[in-house]
């Protein structure tokens, strides 16, 4: 059963591990050395720490196992989808799918009427499927990404 909850304290090990998994076996085929190098970096178990103060991190559990995650930022005027990973051995489940809807719902009780992204290539046609529309392509320091948004 997959259950979507809160990120605590304990599991950033979990998400950084599961993060850089993506990173490393799927979104390296789309961009550079350079470019895997920066993401990997990024994704720290500190880093899920620092953005746990500021975001809203959710985690997605299958059968008791942490197995994805994604992040809400509601600083920004339109509020931004971020770092959304699912371990690999675990695609296909629905459980990316889960993670957005938990997402996007907190998103509307907070006012929001849509949420904006910026898909990696692989995900783009995942995130269509959940119904949201490409913006543009915007090139930065890790590849080509498009931005999408949805309309709640
Ligand atoms: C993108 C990602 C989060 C999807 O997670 P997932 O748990 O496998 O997705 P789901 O099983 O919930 O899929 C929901 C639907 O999208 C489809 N889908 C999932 N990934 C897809 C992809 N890469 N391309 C096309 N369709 C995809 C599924 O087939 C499913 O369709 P269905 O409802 O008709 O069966 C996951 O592949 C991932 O972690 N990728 C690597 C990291 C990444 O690029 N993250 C996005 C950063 S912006």
């Amino acid at each position: 059963m997959i259950k979507i909850r809160k990120f605590k304290k304990g599991d950033e090990r979990k998400l950084s591990y599961l993060s850089r998994k993506c990173i490393v076996l799927i979104n390296s085929k789309d961009i550079t050395k350079k470019q895997t190098v920066i993401l990997y970096k990024h994704f720290t178990p500190g880093q899920f720490i620092k953005d746990s103060k500021r975001f809203n991190i959710y985690v997605a559990e299958l059968n008791g196992k942490v197995v994805g995650t994604a992040t809400l930022d509601l600083t920004l005027n339109d509020n931004w989808g971020r770092a959304v990973f699912v371990n690999p051995n675990y695609h296909g489940k629905g459980i990316g799918r889960e993670l957005m809807n938990r997402l996007e719902s907190d998103a509307k009780k907070w006012g929001f009427r849509s949420v904006s992204l910026k898909a990696s290539p692989f995900a783009v046609n995942f995130y269509k499927k959940l119904g949201y529309k490409k913006i543009k392509e915007i090139v930065g320091d890790v590849g080509s990404m498009t931005l999408m948004k949805k309309q709640l």
